[in-house]
């Protein structure tokens, strides 16, 4: 079996530490890899597969050919440091929110347009990952029933924030001053920063309905979000109401996300059963329940769709692109 050579820009990060996770378990195929992160690093070491590796701090100089770069160190460093790997011939799969609306960049999740791969020039963006969880169960209904509208209002972990996020959330719990994130965190509900381009939004707001619309080759869908981080440590839950098309029987929905891949429905509400966000620790599927047909407008559905932000959100996502490029023969 052919072998790649990777690098992980930004290793010592929660997307990145868990970049490697998934790679083991997964058994990627792997010839190479290699870890940067920033001079704060220098001197850290990382196990993979049962052997020790030096962190390399990320400079111009330090900069090679690999089969594929997966980063996730922030959209400055993306925005330098993407093309300089994609001109030496690298595949970069890019976590940052520096390329996602690039034209020249496909945005991709693999359950629902890995065609959109066939047409990139070196850099691949990774998707928000309140927007990768909603596409999985999203496509299949779009596809059948037509969608009208998503108004989505999202329930998301601390650890969308990073490392910082849930450092902060722990020095609040015990604490409770010192407000980095401008509000509380600890035992509160608050929102992501406003966009620059539309102040009254936040910028997790506005990805979520431009990159919707990216994805699923929607340009016109009228996507309304409104986004709400909570003290939650890891795992994004997202409320979906669905103006359809078409007409619908839940069961017939029921059985089409049945039908995704990687999407788990739990859906018997009467007895209980339906997804959070605490079982989605170290799994890597998309889970959906709570599917009811809404009691003003029968037309329309709502649904509760719960993801791990760092793995499906992030990293998992990042390594199914690099899985589905091999299987395309486009490596
Ligand atoms: N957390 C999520 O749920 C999530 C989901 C989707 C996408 N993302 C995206 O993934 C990226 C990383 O997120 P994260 O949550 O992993 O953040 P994080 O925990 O704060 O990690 C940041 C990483 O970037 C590295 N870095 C920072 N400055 C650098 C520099 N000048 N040169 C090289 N490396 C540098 C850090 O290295 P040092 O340790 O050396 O500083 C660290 O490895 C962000 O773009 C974020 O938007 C995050």
């Amino acid at each position: 079996m052919k072998k790649y050579s990777v690098a992980i820009v930004g290793a010592t990060g929660l997307v990145g530490r868990t970049f490697i996770k998934v790679l083991q378990e997964q058994n990627f195929p792997i010839s190479e890899i290699q870890f940067y992160a920033s001079s704060q690093s220098i001197g850290t070491e990382i196990e993979f597969n049962s052997q020790m590796h030096k962190v390399v701090e990320l400079k111009p100089e330090t900069v090679k050919k690999f089969d594929f770069a997966l980063f996730s160190a922030g959209g400055t460093i993306s925005k330098i440091y993407a093309p300089l790997f994609a001109e030496n011939g690298t595949i970069v799969i890019d976590n940052s929110s520096a390329w996602r609306m690039d034209e020249k960049v496909p945005l991709v999740v693999p359950e629902v347009n890995s065609e959109d791969l066939l047409w990139h020039k070196g850099i691949i963006a990774n998707p928000n990952c309140s927007t990768i969880q909603m596409m999985l169960p999203l496509k299949p209904i779009s596809d059948t029933f037509g969608l009208e509208q998503v108004i989505v209002s999202t329930y998301q972990s601390i650890s969308g924030a990073g490392n910082k996020g849930l450092v902060q959330l722990d020095f609040e719990s015990q604490n409770l001053v010192d407000y980095s994130f401008t509000k509380q965190i600890y035992s509160n509900a608050i929102f992501h920063p406003s966009d620059e381009n539309y102040p009254m939004w936040s910028n997790e707001e506005i990805k979520m309905v431009n990159e919707t619309r990216k994805i699923l080759h929607l340009p016109e869908l009228k996507v309304s979000v409104t986004c709400v981080r909570l003290p939650i440590r890891i795992g994004h839950s997202e409320a979906v109401y669905l103006i359809l098309k078409k007409p619908f029987k839940i069961s017939e929905i029921r059985e089409l996300l049945g039908k995704q891949n990687n999407l788990i429905v739990e859906d018997n509400f009467p007895d209980g059963v339906y997804p959070t966000a605490a079982q989605t620790k170290d799994r890597d599927e998309v889970f959906v329940g709570r599917l009811r047909r809404d009691l003003a407008n029968p037309n329309s559905i709502w649904m509760w769709v719960v993801a791990n932000n760092i793995r499906k959100g992030a990293a998992t996502n990042a390594v199914q692109i690099a899985q589905k490029m091999i299987e395309m023969k486009l490596v």
